[in-house]
């Protein structure tokens, strides 16, 4: 698993173990995705270029920095969306593309129901956020659906990855990085990832 990089921090593990916690309330869940994804934004972050520039401190004249390239942003909804704000606090510079994809709860198989991005994504690095990563079907169409839009740069990045969905992404995206906190041990017979945390988007949104 070459492309695999795991994220790992010790307030990732307390924040992750918060919510596998079944009991863990919807607006909690909401909370500690948020705090994880901030941590996931600076880390997927760590090779951004950057540009020098000066600035004027109260004191004197000094030199610093900006962000050398342009980042999209793109959430695959549903549950992409509860990683977006935490991504957005610590990249604000960043403009954002939407790709809505379920899986067919019977098949398995994803559905794309809606797609709007930010003009430019061939120049741009892309992060596609889906906390997610099962089966691979939905992750797998996602990026197939940005490099048809002309993406190039993508870093795939999810909470909690399945070896299943991480062989098929490899498999069909080699080119492609996935950044995961937790590898899990595999897929239940209903395509959920076990020991997981259930179905991040109904937790996130409080659906069922
Ligand atoms: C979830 C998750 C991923 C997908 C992962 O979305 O957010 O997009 O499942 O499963 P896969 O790797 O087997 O494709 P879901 O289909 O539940 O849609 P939702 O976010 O709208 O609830
Ligand atoms: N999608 C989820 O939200 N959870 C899983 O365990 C698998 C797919």
């Amino acid at each position: 698993m070459k492309n695999l990089t795991l994220i790992e921090h010790p307030l990732i593990k307390r924040d992750i173990t918060i919510l596998r916690d079944r009991d863990t309330p919807d607006p909690v869940f909401r909370v500690v995705l948020k705090r994880i994804a901030m941590i996931l934004a600076a880390e997927v972050s760590r090779d951004l270029r950057l540009k020098s520039l000066n600035v004027k401190t109260p004191l004197e004249r000094t030199s610093g920095h900006a962000l050398a390239q342009d980042v999209v942003i793109v959430p695959v909804l549903r549950a992409g969306l509860g990683l977006l704000e935490g991504f957005l606090d610590v990249i604000p510079e960043a403009r954002v593309g939407h790709i809505g994809i379920y899986r067919n709860e019977q098949t398995l198989q994803p559905v794309d129901y809606y797609s709007k991005f930010p003009r430019g994504l061939r120049k741009s690095v892309v992060m596609l956020l889906d906390p997610m990563l099962a089966t691979g079907g939905s992750g797998s169409a996602a990026l197939s659906f940005l490099k048809e839009k002309g993406a190039r740069a993508i870093r795939f990045v999810t909470l909690l990855a399945a070896p299943e969905g991480v062989r098929l992404i490899t498999r069909n995206h080699p080119d492609i990085p996935i950044f995961t906190t937790v590898l899990d041990r595999r897929l239940n017979n209903r395509g959920y990832i076990l020991p997981g945390l259930g179905d991040a988007g109904d937790r996130i949104f409080g659906t069922d």
